[in-house]
Parts: structure tokens; sequence; C-alpha cells
């Protein structure tokens, strides 16, 4: 794998130490720095800004160039041409299936679309009016306790049924999250619908009515499940892999993804942008909250704008920007004050020396959030979304790295800048 070494040259005797660099298939050489340890150097790199954390085969970022490519695939042609529970097989098995092998994948993911019994009763014991990110970081982490025949991470059989089991009961789960805050009873899967039309299904059907679905919608919905899918090692995937390091169950990595994802600075920006977009509320103010933005004094952000990795467009801002114009055209809205306020503040920040020195561009989560209020889904919910279509990039994630025969358990060092050691005080005479 390596072909070039770099040289350290280190300590008051200028020792020598060669360092491999190995070469991915794309994008930038890695240096490998593992045998530091043994010479007692330690690295300092706080956010990962430098380090590669893994080896991975799964997704590629160029972030200067705006590329996201899942297995090789280009982001757009899959959101175009694919669906995503054929992503999620590609991700899963690092090919496109055959048709044969994608009939088999839906039938049986849609055989592990119920969630135990037992299940329902766990819902009553939050609030009803918690917010779902809290309860689904709930009932994914106890999965572990309602399935022990998957646990075992050593057996691939285990592993496989325990990626099924994830991304079949995630929707599932999710829907049975927003029926318990309405306080509506929870709607089984049918399991003649598609993954994506499923899903609206739970969330939106009552047994008093019937349901009729909008083909465009669930398309729109479903393409957002797609460009959410995987975004290599961000700090959810991250977290489920320094989780699943330490030989933890999958339903139980999952559920710190969950945690990590929440955060308003990665998963939380599709709700804290729409948050943002709805206090902004009219042209008229935008200049205002720009300034805000751009005051190094205030702690305001334009959410939805930035990225650690793109240095560019995101390429799945403009598919969503795309899939947010169909929706709002096939639902007749034609003149949303949202959508306008978040076309005119694109614009503007686009413009401005601030933005454009610092390569601040819409992200995901820019238009993502517009796309799914014009669905009904409600602003608490988007992160839960968000969970749903990242569980099976976790997953895979999670599985490469279980494979993986040089796998260690994550740990980091640090720069210590605590006290020196001292003498423990009494009491009495502090
Ligand atoms: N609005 C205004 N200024 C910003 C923004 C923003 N959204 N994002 C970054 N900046 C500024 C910073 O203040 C900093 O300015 P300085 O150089 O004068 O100090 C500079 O741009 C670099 O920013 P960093 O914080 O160093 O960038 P980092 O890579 O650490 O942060 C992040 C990336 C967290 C995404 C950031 O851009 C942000 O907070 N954006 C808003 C939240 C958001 O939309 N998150 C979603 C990310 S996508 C996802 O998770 C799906």
């Amino acid at each position: 794998m390596s072909d070039k070494t770099a040289e350290l040259i280190f300590g008051p005797d200028k020792q020598s130490l060669p360092l491999p660099v190995y070469k991915p298939t794309l994008g930038t050489d890695v240096i490998d720095i593992t045998s530091l340890a043994k010479k007692d150097i330690f690295t300092y790199d706080p956010g990962f800004m430098s380090t590669a954390s893994c080896e991975s085969k799964i997704t590629y970022i160029d972030g200067d160039k705006g590329i996201l490519l899942y297995r090789g695939y280009p982001i757009q042609q899959l959101a175009e041409r694919s669906d995503f529970l054929e992503v999620c097989y590609l991700l899963l098995n690092a090919e496109l299936p055959t048709a044969s092998q994608k009939k088999q994948f839906f039938k049986t993911i849609n055989h592990h679309t119920l969630v135990h019994e037992q299940m329902r009763s766990f819902f009553n014991g939050f609030r009803r009016d918690a917010h779902p990110m809290a309860v689904m970081l709930g009932v994914v982490g106890a999965l572990s306790a309602f399935y022990h025949d998957s646990l075992d991470i050593k057996n691939p059989e285990h592993r496989e049924l325990a990626a099924y089991r994830l991304i079949a009961k995630m929707p599932t789960m999710a829907a049975m999250c927003y029926k318990y805050s309405i306080g509506q009873p929870f709607c089984f899967p049918q399991n003649k619908r598609d993954y994506t039309e499923n899903f609206l299904y739970m969330m939106f059907s009552v047994p008093s009515e019937d349901y009729v679905l909008n083909p465009v919608l669930s398309r729109a919905l479903d393409r957002i499940f797609i460009l959410h899918a995987d975004h290599e090692q961000n700090a959810s995937t991250s977290t489920v892999r320094l989780a699943g390091s330490t030989g933890a169950n999958p339903f139980a990595c999952i559920a710190a993804g969950i945690a990590a994802l929440w955060g308003p600075a990665h998963g939380g920006a599709n709700e804290a942008c729409l948050n943002m977009l709805e206090e902004i509320g009219t042209s008229a103010n935008i200049s205002k909250y720009i300034k805000r933005a751009k005051d190094p004094e205030d702690s305001f952000r334009l959410m939805g704008f930035g990225h650690r990795v793109y240095k560019n467009f995101d390429p799945r801002a403009m598919v969503m920007r795309q899939t947010c114009h169909e929706v709002l055209e096939a639902l007749e809205i034609h003149d949303s004050p949202l959508f306008r306020v978040a076309l005119e503040l694109e614009k503007i920040a686009l413009e401005d020396d601030y933005f454009i020195s610092r390569k601040l561009y819409p992200n995901v989560d820019f238009y993502s959030g517009i796309t799914l209020k014009a669905l009904g889904i409600p602003k608490n919910m988007f992160t839960v979304i968000f969970a749903l279509a990242r569980t099976v990039g976790w997953v895979s994630q999670w599985n490469e790295m279980i494979a993986d025969p040089k796998r260690r358990i994550g740990r980091p060092r640090q720069l210590y800048t605590g006290p020196m050691q001292r003498d423990f005080v009494p009491l009495d005479q502090r």
C-alpha cells in the first residue's frame, strides 16, 4: 500500500524516522504516524483537522470540487436514477444489485419492518412533549434489549441481521415517535408499499380515513434519504466507529450516532436552519442577520451555510434545491415566503466577501428544512429523518470497521495542561 515515505526529523540530536505514505485511490496522500507512539511522540489535532481516523472504501468527498461519491457513484446520478433501498444495498455490499438481488433485498427489508410488540409500551414511558430525537435515542438503544439473536459482532450473520433490522425498523420507530407526540394511534407498516411510501403512510395515515399518497412527495423524500445516506467520517459516523471499536453491539453504536447527530452543528442544522428562516421572516430583515453572522462578537451563524469539508457548493444542496422546487410546484405553493427568504439569503451570502473568502456555501440542510416542511413533516422530526437515512451509512461503516483485521479500540491521546502532581489537602486546611 505504501511506496513512499516521509522523513520525520525530531529531538535535539535530530533523529530521523521514516514514516510510510499511503496513496488513496482518490484524494490526498496520507502519512502513517502510528509508529510515533513507540518513540514517545504524539501529535495534536483537535477536531481531526488533519487526521484520517480509518481506511474506508465506502464514500469519497472532494470538498474543493464539490464531489460526493458512494462506492464510486456520483451522488447526483444516484439521486436522479436510483432509489433509497438500492443505495442501501450499494453502501452495504459495495456494488449495485442485479434485478434479482434488488428484489430479494427489498423483500428482506420489508420482512423486518415491524417492531417487537413490547416496544409499543416502551414508548409510553416518554412524555408526549419529548423531543423525538430524545425518544429515538432511547428506543434505538433499547433494540439491543429486544433482539438478542443479532448481538454477536464476531458473527457475520448476526451483523447482517442487525443491519437489516436497523434499516427496516428506523422508519417504523420514527413514525411511532411522531404519532406518540401527537396522540394518534401507531400505524403498522404495509409491506406492499415501498420503503419511503411506507414511512409516509405510517407518519400520516389514520385508521378512520383512506390514505392517498402523492408520488412526487414520496420521490422527493426518497431523494432526501439518498442524499443523507452516508458522508464518510463525519462526527456521528466517527462516533459510531469509536463506540463500535470497543466491541459494543450495533444497536448501542447506532444510538451513539444518533446522539452525536442531534447537535445543531451537525444533523440538528436543518431544524436550526428553518427556525432561522422563520425568525428572519421577510427579505427586509436579511441584511440584519447577515451583519450578525459576520460579527465576530456575535455567536450567531447562518445555519445551513459552511461545511468542514466542502469549500465549494455542497453537491447535495444543488439536488436538494431542485427537489425543493419540485415539491413546492407539486403542492402548488407558488409563493412560499420561506423559500423566497432562503433564495435571497443564498444570493446575498454568495456575493458577500465574508462568505466568499471563507468559502462558506449553502449545505444540504439549507434546502432540506424547507422541503421537509412542505412535505408536512414537523420541524422537530427533521433530525429524526436524517438519522433514519444515515442509519445505512453508520451500519456500513461499522461493519467495515468490525471486519477490518487491523481494528483496534479507538483511544486518542491528549495534550495535558492541568496541574502538576500535588498532595491532597484535608478539608479543614483548605
Ligand atoms: N455563518 C457565519 N460564519 C461562519 C459560518 C456560518 N454558518 N460557518 C463558518 N463561519 C466562519 C467562522 O466564524 C470562521 O470565521 P473566522 O475565520 O473569521 O474565525 C470561519 O468561517 C471558519 O469556520 P469554522 O468554525 O472554523 O469552520 P468549521 O469547519 O469548524 O465548521 C460548521 C463547520 C460547523 C459546519 C460551520 O460552518 C457551521 O457552524 N455552520 C452552520 C451550521 C450548519 O449548517 N451545520 C450543518 C453542517 S452539514 C451537516 O452536518 C449535514
